[in-house]
């Protein structure tokens, strides 16, 4: 038997004044856009940025289902949206913003599972790593340098 050690670096920043205007205005635009969220069950509101190597910002708001699992996260929205739009572009980077109706959302909020996967895809599709940076209403933003400093062990199209 051996030990196998998954160790991941992840960047905090108490505020997100310490990022650079680049990154604050990607964030701004999550922001904004997690505002359009359809969430009546939920009430928690997700928006998601995307940069595109050709400079084109896409983004994507959560869009929930009566029939619940019919939903969709913001962030498959977005990067469903962008491969839809723009096949053959690079995702630089990602920002995303949540927030509730009911409480205050400090904390910063990772990408689900579903998510970390369906980004994967892409980041393994374009060769390149994509940069991560999520945040809850205010306050701080974690970065992640790739989507595998979240998803560590990630299933991709390789085995099959
Ligand atoms: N949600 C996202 O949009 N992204 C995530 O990574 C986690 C959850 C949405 C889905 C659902 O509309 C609501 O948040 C509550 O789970």
């Amino acid at each position: 038997m051996k030990e196998l050690q998954l160790t991941s670096t992840l960047y905090v920043y108490d505020d997100l004044n310490e990022l650079s205007e680049e990154v604050q205005q990607l964030m701004l635009t999550a922001i904004e856009t997690r505002k359009k969220a359809y969430a009546p069950y939920s009430k928690f509101r997700v928006g998601a940025a995307l940069l595109l190597d050709n400079d084109e910002v896409v983004v994507g708001s959560n869009q929930e289902n009566a029939a619940y699992p019919s939903g969709l996260c913001a962030e498959r929205v977005a990067i469903f949206y962008a491969g839809a739009k723009f096949p053959d572009a690079i995702v630089k980077r990602i920002a995303i913003s949540a927030t509730s109706d009911t409480k205050v959302t400090i904390e910063p909020i990772p990408p689900c599972g579903a998510c970390r996967q369906s980004i994967a895809e892409y980041e393994v599709k374009q060769g390149a790593p994509i940069e991560i940076y999520f945040m809850g209403e205010t306050g701080k933003v974690i970065k992640s340098n790739s989507l595998k400093d979240l998803l560590p062990l990630i299933f991709d199209g390789s085995a099959l």
